[in-house]
């Protein structure tokens, strides 16, 4: 197949344009080159999605495959899809958990409510503030239905929930097994009802690349089967093989000690607050039934602890909490 790949330059598209090569096939990255080098073997053609003509350099190209990694703007989506829909075979278009309208119902399926369409592009900033969660939702929405209306029977959408393995720039799967392998006393969230559930990229890639190679088409969640996080905690300290000594703290503990649900700095990543009590409680089953991989959690959190060594496990993190931020917390118990 000739594959296209809107992004391809970091994470979830770097990884979908490695697993495309490794099957042979020929792959063209469209991107501005500015979030890192796409992977031997793959051609970048730069371009730029902010402009109205930014996708020019692609003008009058056929593929057999697209794969849109668009993060959180409406008009790059609906761009593409003008320029590319009509000499295109099989589009998929990653978009995330956060489309849902209930994110405290479990057991949700692919088909449950959605948050309002927005028609508009945002800035990383804008939907990395409480309100922002909606507005990413909504602009995932709008390009979700987009594709739709242009594919049709040869849309693959993808709703990823929380993604980790190599090239993670979000730095939350990775702390767990960064923070265990340095041993001792670990700080952990007190929630032994609260469900956990995650994908690894190289899953999430394989998985695109599957869709595209048989046409499938519908829309699915792309997260692996939901368990409790304690047992989820547990496991990934059991891989990691250096001793811990759990240290639970309730929520309202945590939420004294000022520490973050979720992600972003002073932050337990994992640990959900009641808004979004479920996140990570969906069922799984349909995406499995239409094909999805689930590595073993041994082979995600080897990859995870060795992306969290390359970058450096004293390095300014993007989730998660420092040496010295925990050891105050622990203290004050
Ligand atoms: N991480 C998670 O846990 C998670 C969970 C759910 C869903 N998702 C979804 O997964 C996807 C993540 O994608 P990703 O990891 O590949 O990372 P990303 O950071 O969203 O990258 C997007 C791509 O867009 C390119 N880009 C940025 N500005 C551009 C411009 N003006 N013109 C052309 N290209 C531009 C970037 O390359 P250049 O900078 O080189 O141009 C990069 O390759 C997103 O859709 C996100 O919503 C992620």
């Amino acid at each position: 197949m000739r594959v296209l790949v809107l992004g391809g330059t970091v994470f979830v598209g770097h990884a979908v344009a490695t697993e495309a090569l490794r099957r042979g096939h020929e792959v063209v990255c469209a991107a501005r080159g500015e979030s890192g080098p796409v992977p031997d073997g793959a051609t970048l053609v730069r371009v730029d999605r902010d402009a109205e003509d930014g996708l020019a350099p692609l003008a009058g190209e056929s593929f057999d495959a697209v794969v849109d990694v668009a993060t959180v703007s409406y008009p790059w989506v609906d761009r593409a899809l003008r320029a590319l829909a009509d000499r295109v075979g099989h589009w998929t278009f990653v978009s995330t958990i956060n489309v849902y309208a209930d994110s405290v119902t479990p057991g949700q399926r692919a088909d449950a409510a959605l948050v309002e369409p927005v028609q508009r592009h945002a800035t990383r900033e804008e939907t990395q503030t409480e309100a922002g969660v909606g507005l990413y939702g909504g602009i995932k929405v709008a390009s979700e239905n987009a594709v739709r209306a242009a594919m049709g029977d040869h849309a693959f959408v993808v709703r990823p929930g929380l993604i980790t393995g190599p090239g993670d720039t979000h730095d939350r799967f990775g702390y767990w097994p960064a923070r265990f392998s340095r041993g001792g006393r670990v700080l952990v969230p007190d929630v032994p009802e609260q469900p956990m559930q995650y994908i690894d990229v190289r899953d999430l890639a394989g998985w695109i690349l599957d869709a595209a190679e048989r046409d499938l088409s519908g829309d699915f969640d792309a997260i692996g089967p939901a368990g409790p996080l304690p047992e989820l905690l547990r496991g990934i300290a059991e891989v990691v093989g250096v001793d811990v000594e759990f240290v639970p703290a309730t929520p309202e503990q945590l939420v004294a000690a000022k520490v973050n649900p979720w992600a972003g700095p002073r932050s337990l990543p994992f640990w959900l607050p009641p808004s979004h009590a479920a996140l990570a409680a969906r069922d799984a089953g349909p995406s499995l039934a239409a094909g999805m991989p689930v590595l073993a959690l041994a082979d995600a959190v080897s990859g995870a602890l060795e992306h969290e060594r390359a970058l450096g496990l004293d390095r300014e993190r993007n989730a998660g909490l420092t040496r010295e931020e925990e050891a105050d917390i622990l203290a004050g118990l």
